[in-house]
């Protein structure tokens, strides 16, 4: 959601806050703001549009000052104007406040406010703060803080300065994501650690219900209540390098091409050939805890969700235990059936998603054990899981996710391996994985080899409106997938169904200006798509069939396919999914869409 940053410093700060929220342009981009504490009072710039309409404005006039705070949105509560852009002040003009997250009592908090003769000049949730905290100002910018979170209920990440404190900024966090940045005699703030890597490595995670307390001479953390707290200073490992684009036109393609080394990390150093199994110790699991296990839930959102189905079908087919995918956003209002012999798995690129981490809450609170699949280190999620596996995928900066939905896939094919060896999967069985995973690095190479097959593909379909993607068994996720890249990106309407589900509805839909995507390869089910595909041709639909080598019954009936290298039945997906992802890439880059910050989306959904 909306990305935050602030400096306390001897530096100037607009210029460090500017970049600080091009990296996190991703989290939010709908309008932007800065506010500076310039020695006689707040100087508050922001700016409907993208980051470059700000940076515009800031050409007109760049306030000097050495605190100050910097914000990116994506709206919740009014329209992405410029009136409703961060920072929002307080009544007197002193205070101003950044906030990702919702305050959901603001439109009571703002009632008792506007009898006090207090006037609102946005629609915001956040404006309503910036006053409350007014109200609580006697003085110490950090008690008044404290005072108004006190009251208000919902999920925020805040930063706030005032005038009257020209060299204090008090942040906060409950629910969304904030970090600490220490520098060499200077500090950050910042929603994640992107926007201030370039200055320092060293960051200190929040917890929620934790403030910190910038000063020109350091830091402290404390809760709501006054209590400081120790937190520990952590290292982050990966480099700038590593979220800059490097050569390639968009990070989601640049994401793309880099999957023959996010699934090799993902698997590097899990893997015990000898023994077929695999060494996931993070789990916090032991062989007894595995044994005693009756019950596994996935929960997840978007392309996470995907994965975990994929899971559902590596899991109940190779270890033999009941799984049940679940969408975050239901499990956690649902009321479900949860004990201590469940164990709950929260998938998450970012580790920040709110219906995950409350779907993850929800179950330790029933008493499930619970491990997280995550990319982001230090994230909410990885932090207050029981256990886990870290992606090791790198920063996925693009919207969509591509990079981190191949290096879910091989967790959970980890998981697998390792509970599936202590029931049904024989050693032998256990090393074939393993051998196929093993490959898969060359076998991904070998399909963005031919990337410019799949650009020739779009080339003929990128005018379309409507897609559909269908898919058996294992590959029915990655129908689903495929559909979402295509319309998150590009705008064109997709949908996802098993391929055998089109006869039931979807099949009135078919026409001759219909792309109808299989995903076919010579699986177990083979056979039954073929008839799929025949149904599709037999009402004029142009097939586009991603298929194996050798296939000619589907090449005889597609009108164009690409050929994916062959693998085990259920990795299949982890080479499936590249050629759709490049198809959706380069239709919507046809179609001349911002690839990288589709409309109305946001990378991390830190809201409900
Ligand atoms: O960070 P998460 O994996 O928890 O995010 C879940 C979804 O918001 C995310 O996968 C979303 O669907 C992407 N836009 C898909 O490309």
């Amino acid at each position: 959601m909306c990305g935050i940053v602030g400096y306390v410093g001897p530096r100037q700060a607009v210029g460090l806050l500017i970049e600080g929220l091009r990296r996190l342009e991703y989290r939010g981009y709908d309008s932007s703001g800065i506010a500076v504490l310039n020695g006689s009072g707040l100087a508050v710039v922001k700016q409907s549009g993208k980051l470059s309409a700000l940076e515009q404005r800031l050409t007109e006039y760049t306030p000097k000052g050495t605190v100050g705070i910097g914000h990116t949105r994506w709206a919740t509560h009014g329209p992405p104007t410029t009136g409703n852009a961060h920072p929002h002040v307080d009544q007197s003009g002193k205070i101003a406040l950044i906030h990702n997250g919702i305050i959901e009592n603001a439109g009571a908090i703002k009632k008792v406010l506007e009898q006090r003769g207090h006037t609102f000049k946005s629609d915001t949730d956040t404006e309503v703060l910036a006053h409350l905290v007014g109200v609580c100002y006697r003085g110490s910018l950090e008690e008044a803080v404290a005072e108004a979170l006190r009251e208000v209920d919902g999920a925020y990440g805040i930063a706030v300065i005032c005038s009257d404190e020209p060299d204090v900024l008090v942040a906060a966090r409950k629910g969304s994501p904030l970090l600490v940045g220490v520098g060499d005699g200077e500090w950050f703030v910042a929603s994640d650690a992107s926007a201030i890597l370039s200055h320092t490595r060293s960051v200190v995670y929040l917890d929620d219900g934790e403030m910190v307390v910038l000063t020109r001479k350091g830091y402290h953390v404390r809760d709501l209540a006054a209590t400081r707290i120790e937190k520990p200073v952590n290292q982050i490992e990966w480099d700038l390098a590593t979220i800059e684009r490097g050569g390639y036109a968009h990070f989601m393609l640049k994401e793309i091409f880099e999957q023959p080394d996010t699934v090799r990390n993902t698997m590097r150093g899990h893997l015990l050939e000898e023994e077929g199994t695999a060494r996931v110790s993070g789990l916090n699991l032991t062989d007894d805890d595995i044994k005693r296990i009756n019950r596994i839930v996935i929960t997840a959102c978007g392309t996470s969700w995907h994965s975990a189905l994929i899971g559902e079908y590596m899991l109940e087919e190779l270890a033999r235990i009941p799984v049940e995918v679940e969408y975050a956003s239901e499990f956690r209002y649902r009321n479900p059936v949860v004990d201590d012999r469940t164990l709950v798995i929260g998938i998450s690129q970012s580790g920040e998603t709110a219906d995950t981490l409350a779907a993850i809450r929800e179950a330790k609170r029933r008493g499930a054990r619970t491990i997280g699949l995550v990319n982001v280190v230090g994230s909410t999620i990885a932090r207050e899981v029981d256990g886990g596996i870290y992606l090791h995928a790198g920063p996925e900066v693009g919207v969509a996710s591509t990079k981190a939905f191949t290096s879910q896939v091989i967790a959970l094919a980890l998981i697998t391996l390792r509970f599936g060896r202590l029931r049904n999967l024989s050693i032998l069985q256990g090393r074939q994985i393993i051998q196929g995973l093993r490959a898969l690095p060359e076998q991904v190479q070998e399909i963005l080899d031919r990337a410019p097959e799949v650009e020739a593909l779009a080339e003929r379909f990128w005018r379309s409106n409507n897609a559909l993607y269908l898919g058996r068994g294992v590959n029915f996720p990655v129908a689903l997938e495929g559909a979402l890249k295509l319309k998150e990106i590009s705008y064109i309407h997709a949908e996802g169904y098993p391929a055998a589900e089109m006869k039931h509805g979807p099949i009135a839909l078919i026409d001759e200006n219909m792309p109808v995507v299989f995903i076919a390869p010579k699986d177990a089910v083979h056979g039954k798509i073929v008839s799929n595909v025949e149904e599709v041709r037999a009402r004029g639909g142009q097939v586009i069939a991603i298929k194996n080598d050798g296939d000619d019954q589907i090449k005889r009936l597609a009108s164009a396919t690409f050929t994916i290298p062959e693998t085990l039945d259920l990795l299949t997906p982890i080479l499936a999914i590249i050629p759709l992802q490049l198809f959706s890439y380069y239709v919507a880059v046809r179609r001349g869409c911002n690839v990288d910050q589709p409309r109305n989306l946001a990378k991390s959904v830190t809201v409900e």
